[in-house]
């Protein structure tokens, strides 16, 4: 009934991590050309905290130019940014009333963010995961590739979209599948092992950087936490071994590989020579799209085009849909 569609976002709050590339971007890249693609970049979401608004729009450009670096291509992907299409907006205040306050209570990603502070952060942060859902619906979007820690938030879309359907006696919104696969789905935090890899973490030292250069790539998996064991000989052997488990992870992600098949292959290794060819992978890796970024952010009007053509195609695919929403509620 529903054609299959992808859509994934990612939040222009900070340079963009080899979590968001392996855990998303890449992955995004992957599914490029198969079925229809649409990627955003959450402009809105990232005002749910503090955004300068002076680096806001360099930032959603950053966030295009690693899109199309990393090999998405405008005239296979709709590449846009969330703000150019009202849609997203007029949906997510419907979806605010359709969600209940309970379930926004238990989205763990809201009680990290918002710690202690809880009466401090703003209302969007708190609503942000039925905004997520409107951004995925707005499109009868099928699929969403994401990162482990967006998994609960495709599981609210779901619960969204059936409450919305049930309510209204209609089977208007897919239940849509989250898409959590390969090896780095949650890279983790350099320096602590039970934090993910987030660009809004408090040291640069805890995450690689697209954009890094090869000697500050070197430094940081070489200062990145370890235990003192050596590399084993099967996967199992890294349970418990968080720190060792994530580099193992890191490195089959950018080598196209399973973590096995780099267990296999660096048996018995010591930090001191998985360390550097972990550097080395990942400098070969992001140096050829860091320098492709450079390049294209020489000409953001050329990026602006590109992502208002987006939102164009976007915009045709939204119009009918939200008009259809607004006729089952009764606006
Ligand atoms: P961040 O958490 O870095 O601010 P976003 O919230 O914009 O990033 O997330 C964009 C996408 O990147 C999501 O699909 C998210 O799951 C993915 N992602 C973010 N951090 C990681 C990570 N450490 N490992 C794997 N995927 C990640
Ligand atoms: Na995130």
């Amino acid at each position: 009934q529903f054609t299959p569609r992808v859509f994934s976002g990612i939040k222009p709050s900070g340079g963009l991590t080899l979590g968001n590339y392996l855990g998303a971007i890449k992955r995004f890249v992957g599914m490029q050309g198969a079925m229809e693609t649409m990627y955003c970049v959450v402009d809105l979401h990232a005002i749910t905290v503090w955004q300068d608004p002076k680096e806001l729009s360099h930032a959603t450009r950053e966030v295009a130019a690693g899109y199309l670096a990393a090999g998405l291509d405008p005239s296979q992907s709709i590449l846009f940014n969330q703000s150019r299409v009202s849609a997203h907006a007029e949906l997510g205040w419907i979806f605010n009333c359709v969600a209940r306050v309970g379930w926004m209570n238990r989205m763990t990603q809201f009680k990290d963010k918002a710690g202690s502070n809880a009466e401090k952060v703003s209302l969007g942060l708190y609503a942000y995961p039925s905004l997520m859902a409107a951004d995925i619906l707005l499109y009868h979007a099928t699929q969403v590739p994401v990162g482990e820690d967006q998994k609960q938030h495709v599981e609210l879309t779901r619960d969204i979209a059936a409450k919305f359907n049930h309510d209204y006696k209609t089977d208007f919104f897919p239940m849509t599948e989250p898409v959590i696969d390969g090896p780095a789905t949650r890279v983790m935090n350099l320096r602590d092992g039970s934090k993910k890899m987030s660009k809004s973490g408090e040291s640069d030292m805890e995450r690689i950087n697209m954009r890094d250069g090869a000697d500050l790539i070197a430094k940081k998996f070489k200062k990145a936490k370890t235990d003192p064991e050596p590399l084993p000989d099967t996967l199992d052997g890294l349970k418990g071994r968080p720190e060792a488990r994530n580099l193992v992870d890191i490195y089959a992600a950018l080598s196209d590989t399973t973590s096995e098949a780099v267990i296999t292959e660096y048996a018995g290794a010591g930090w001191g020579r998985f360390k550097p060819a972990l550097a080395d992978l990942a400098v070969d890796r992001l140096a050829p799209i860091s320098d492709e970024m450079t390049r294209l952010m020489d000409d953001p009007a050329e990026i602006d085009r590109i992502l208002a053509d987006g939102a164009e195609r976007a915009r045709t695919i939204a119009e009918p849909i939200l008009s259809r929403t607004y006729e089952i509620v009764g606006l």
